[in-house]
């Protein structure tokens, strides 16, 4: 059928043959308006949270960015990486092990079928991956997830593409990262950017994010930044 989003499958391989374009820590994805801003504040923001932490999950991990930018605040950390794609998965092992002395566990799976053991980890992170989810039951559903799987007075941290409730607010956006995506390699590579969003992704508007959250039980929840249509937000348990 015309217009159908990508399968998991489809996702996977593309995820799969893209591994380098994530495996730079200081730019992060360029594809992301602010990705290193983006990368800073949730590494402070979650150091300073959680000075203490032991344990983290990265889930949708790719080459493993965020979890490395979060170790270079908390070293020591155990890590739990979670990803689709194996070789997303190997790079993202081999670059954490290196930079932890704690333990290092890798799955591969899907976050719509992962069942972690109850209040196992202090931080949770998902940066650019819940904008694959199909619908608001799958977002419910990964949400009451994520929040059994956090200790008490854990935290949740996202980093992700959204959408705008209000049609006008949600075309200036779009327009103004098209112009990013120009400014930064012209407009062939917008189209190219935009067409695999179109095939790929379903963002969920920040408002519907956060009132799920709260529904899922977190009881606080924050802001951290906003450009255009990317959002970075944190929920605590
Ligand atoms: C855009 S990349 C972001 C990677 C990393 N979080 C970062 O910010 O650099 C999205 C990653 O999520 C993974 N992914 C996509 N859908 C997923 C799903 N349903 N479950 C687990 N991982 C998924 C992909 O394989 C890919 O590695």
């Amino acid at each position: 059928m015309k217009n159908q989003k990508s399968t998991v499958d489809e996702i996977r391989e593309r995820f799969d043959n893209d591994v380098e374009r994530f495996s730079n820590l200081e730019t992060g994805q360029s594809a992301t308006m602010d990705a290193p801003l983006a990368l800073e504040i949730i590494q402070q923001c979650a150091a300073a949270n959680h000075p203490h932490a032991s344990a983290m999950l990265d889930i949708g991990c790719g080459a493993g960015n965020f979890t490395l930018k979060i170790l270079q605040a908390l070293p020591g950390l155990n890590c739990t990486l979670i990803d689709l794609s194996k070789p997303m998965l190997d790079r993202a092992a081999e670059r954490v092990t290196r930079a932890t002395s704690g333990r290092v566990e890798c799955l591969q799976s899907d976050i719509r079928d992962y069942r972690p053991k109850p209040e196992s980890f202090d931080l949770v992170v998902a940066a650019a991956v819940l904008h694959h989810l199909r619908s608001e039951d799958e977002w419910r559903n990964v949400l009451q997830t994520i929040h059994a799987a956090l200790r008490p007075g854990g935290t949740f941290w996202v980093w992700d593409m959204i959408i705008h409730e209000t049609p006008a607010v949600q075309q200036v956006m779009w327009e103004r990262f098209g112009r990013y995506l120009s400014a930064l390699k012209g407009d062939e590579y917008r189209d190219h950017v935009f067409a695999y969003i179109d095939k790929e992704d379903s963002a969920a508007s920040l408002n519907l994010q956060m009132r799920l959250a709260e529904k899922a039980g977190f009881r606080r929840i924050e802001i951290l930044h906003k450009t255009a249509v990317f959002a970075a937000w944190m929920a605590a348990k």
